[in-house]
């Protein structure tokens, strides 16, 4: 191992050079007008697996975008890796927030700020550069790799569980490898075993086939933004508890051990609304702010549209009102019934003055891993070699629909090794990335082969 993390030293500028090639591809997968970038990226990746030494690299078609295979399989006997990433990115807006170009990767005080510097290209090419370390100071890897990375993640990954059940004998493997979640904080690398599920919706309300005069109408007919408004404050109440009814029902709740080992985590509630300049926090009463993250579904408002919002004054009677909704859920909770639940509630709180249109979108199961599993604690061991530390062990309020796919149609294993940062703007203006948690991932990845080498299936 010493010939590997030596030439992983010494090659330390080279890979952020070659980074930057990588997130100057603005492949995002929401806008059709991206199209040709995300196709680009694709065969960019191609071409990097290629270079570093992977074989059988291809672009897979899917009625979406591609999925970019690259695998090694030259160490029969030695288990298989299946590493998933993504190589498409969220959108820029708004794009006057960003003090660089999203697309020009710029370093400023160790960072390397970019639309996708975390989420996901940096991580996914860290994993690049541990497989070419192992091949060119070994010639081998120690164990089988299968290198799978697709270009519709932000976007819900609508066909990559067909895709999976079509490649299963392809896919074969011993465990997942993912990264594309946070450390728990600078300086204090973390292991996830567990993550968020997902329900998303839609909901569109018509009051009239027009705008209206709100003088000549107003009083007569329903305000569809009014009715909205009146809809979400039945959805939560002022303590953050979810009225739906039997939204709860699988709940599992927190081990007294779970609560325990997360009240010992270095958080500063303090520190945490400074940071991220927030009043007070908010949640349910008898949880933590780390609980209600981890550990807790809620209901959130991600957009709202209605009537008139531009400067000056409009009286006017919208005829249309929009919100975007999602819940994020938690293990035992399955996005179908919740979905049901939802479903139900909204058209039993809708009044009769409005049509009602609830469209269901993208979402994907909660997962949770005991953390005593063998890869989980190999993984903890790479870590602590990347990053001079013991790793804690979190969970986290995100959600990898795939994760859950990978263990109910290929019967693997996950291990979350990610290495971004909360305060990292994921989805956000200015994406970066630590450039020291970025070569200590290239270690800890390179030894994370080794340590799944070692461990006895
Ligand atoms: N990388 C994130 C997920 C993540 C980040 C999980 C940090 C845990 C910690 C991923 O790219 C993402 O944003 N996923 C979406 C999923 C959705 C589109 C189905 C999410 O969580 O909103
Ligand atoms: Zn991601």
């Amino acid at each position: 191992m010493d010939k590997v993390i030596d030439f992983i030293n010494l090659s330390r500028d080279r890979y952020v050079d070659e980074l930057k090639g990588l997130l100057a591809i603005p492949s995002i997968s929401a806008l059709p007008e991206h199209a040709g970038d995300v196709k680009r990226c694709a065969e960019w990746c191609a071409d990097e697996m290629r270079r570093i030494g992977l074989q059988n690299v291809r672009l897979i078609p899917t009625p979406g975008n591609p999925v970019v295979y690259g695998d090694w399989l030259g160490a029969p006997g030695a288990p298989t890796i299946l590493y998933y990433g993504h190589y498409d990115v969220q959108p820029v807006d708004p794009l006057d927030l960003w003090t660089t170009p999203p697309f020009e990767a710029t370093i400023r005080d160790g960072e390397i700020y970019a639309r996708g510097a975390a989420d996901d290209k940096g991580q996914v090419f860290m994993h690049f550069k541990a497989v070419e370390a192992h091949l060119k100071q070994n010639g081998r890897l120690p164990v089988n790799m299968k290198f799978m990375i697709e270009g519709e993640e932000e976007v819900g990954s609508a066909h990559l569980d067909d895709f999976i059940r079509a490649h299963k004998t392809e896919l074969k493997a011993d465990v997942v490898v993912i990264s594309d979640t946070s450390m728990f904080a600078r300086g204090v690398p973390s292991m996830c075993y567990g993550l968020r599920g997902l329900v998303y919706f839609q909901i569109d309300l018509r009051g009239s086939s027009t705008d209206m005069h709100s003088g000549l109408f107003g009083g007569a007919v329903a305000n569809p933004a009014f009715v909205l408004a009146q809809m979400l404050a039945q959805m939560k109440d002022r303590g953050g508890h979810i009225k739906i009814p039997g939204f709860y029902d699988a709940v599992l709740p927190l081990s007294d051990d779970e609560r325990k080992a997360w009240a010992t985590l270095p958080f500063n509630e303090r520190q945490y609304k400074k940071d991220f300049g927030i009043p007070k926090v908010f949640g349910e009463s008898d949880y933590t702010t780390l609980e209600r993250i981890w550990g807790r579904p809620t209901f959130e408002v991600n957009g709202l549209l209605s009537g008139f919002t531009g400067d000056g004054a409009k009286t006017v009677l919208p005829a249309v009102a929009m919100a975007k909704v999602s819940m994020r859920l938690v293990p035992d909770q399955d996005p179908n019934k919740i979905a049901e639940l939802f479903e139900t509630y909204v058209r039993k709180i809708a009044p009769k003055t409005v049509d009602l249109k609830v469209t269901r979108m993208h979402g994907g199961k909660p997962w949770m891993a005991s953390y005593d599993n063998v890869f989980i604690q190999a993984a903890g061991r790479a870590i602590e070699k990347g990053f001079g530390k013991k790793p804690v062990f979190v969970r986290e309020g995100g959600s990898i629909p795939v994760v859950s796919t990978f263990q109910e149609e290929l019967g693997l294993p996950s291990v979350l090794f990610g290495v971004g940062l909360p305060d990292e703007n994921a989805h956000a203006p200015n994406e970066k990335l630590d450039l020291g948690n970025f070569h200590n991932g290239i270690i800890a990845s390179a030894m994370l082969y080794q340590e799944i080498a070692d461990c006895r299936l």
